[in-house]
């Protein structure tokens, strides 16, 4: 009589296998450019620890309880939720900044306008900026880190993306000199008021490009802080038009756009009459995304 083959050892799920496994199915879902970050971003979330983390725990079980979170978020992430929300933070500017569905997931392009933001306002120790369209706060909060005198008004149509704003400013102690208001663009702003800068990243995808967006942005993301009118430029020309009101003589206006939009926002800039060395910067990915002029 042979002895019955051995039963096949169960398997451990640890902190590698569960990277590697979640890696394929995100590949297979096809969910994301980045399935094995997404995969150590959320376990790193599970486990209350920092990705590097993860590698020096790689043989390490997770406990059910673990298991039983990760896989929760993985469907959901295969459900095109993004990891920011799920994980309920997204890093800019190398601050974290807290996320919700209210609000905008902070990106990297928008980084380019903090740094010439920065660069302006270092010179000018109390520089006063305004910036509209605040939604996670997250331009608004870098400025005021990074310029540690300055005083920031921030502008947000949308109660919910306010109050997360507010918690951004909280949790990085920027709350005495950045301001927070509600309200369409300049309307809070009392007539009269001068900037040093006026920035912003407002809604500016054309609202005929809303369906072609990624499931990730288009089924999650809040629409009022995508939709840009016809060409997108419904906002951004209202800026236009309104922003010398609000500028010192050599103010700087800083406006986040989409690549195509640079040629049409830089005429528009020229034609204005008000504005001088107008220029368009590029972001780290070599593509036109910011628009810059200053105040003549
Ligand atoms: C593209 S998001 C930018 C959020 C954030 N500044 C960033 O860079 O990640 C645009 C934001 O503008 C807000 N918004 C839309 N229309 C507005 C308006 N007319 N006045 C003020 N804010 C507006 C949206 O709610 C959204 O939070």
């Amino acid at each position: 009589m042979t002895a019955p083959a051995p039963a096949p050892a169960e398997t451990v799920w640890t902190v590698g296998k569960i990277i590697d496994a979640t890696t394929k199915h995100l590949q297979q879902k096809a969910v994301g450019d980045t399935p094995r970050l997404d995969a150590e971003i959320l376990l790193g979330h599970v486990r209350n620890c920092k990705r590097i983390q993860l590698y020096v725990d790689y043989n390490a079980p997770l406990t059910e309880d673990q298991r039983a979170r990760m896989r929760d978020l993985v469907k959901r992430r295969t459900q095109a939720e993004p990891v920011a929300y799920l994980v309920g933070r997204r890093e800019f500017f190398s601050l974290e900044i807290k996320v919700t569905p209210a609000v905008l997931i902070p990106r990297p392009e928008t980084e380019t306008l903090v740094l010439d933001l920065v660069t302006f306002a270092k010179d000018r120790p109390d520089a006063s900026i305004l910036e509209l369209c605040t939604g996670s706060g997250c331009i608004a909060i870098a400025a005021g880190v990074n310029l540690p005198a300055a005083r920031i008004t921030a502008v947000e149509i949308s109660p919910p993306a306010l109050a997360v704003a507010q918690e951004n400013a909280a949790k990085h102690k920027v709350t005495e000199r950045v301001t927070f208001a509600e309200g369409d663009l300049f309307a809070p702003v009392a007539a009269g008021t001068v900037f040093d800068a006026v920035v912003s990243n407002p809604p500016y995808v054309a609202d005929e490009e809303i369906e072609s967006l990624p499931p990730d942005v288009r089924l999650h993301e809040p629409l009022l802080a995508l939709k840009g009118g016809p060409r997108g430029l419904v906002i951004l020309e209202r800026i236009i038009a309104a922003a010398p009101d609000f500028l010192k003589p050599g103010g700087l206006l800083l406006l986040e756009l989409s690549p195509e939009q640079a040629p049409h926002v830089a005429a528009r800039l020229e034609s204005h009459g008000e504005f001088v060395d107008v220029r368009i910067l590029k972001d780290s990915a070599g593509l036109a995304r910011v628009a810059r002029a200053l105040r003549k």
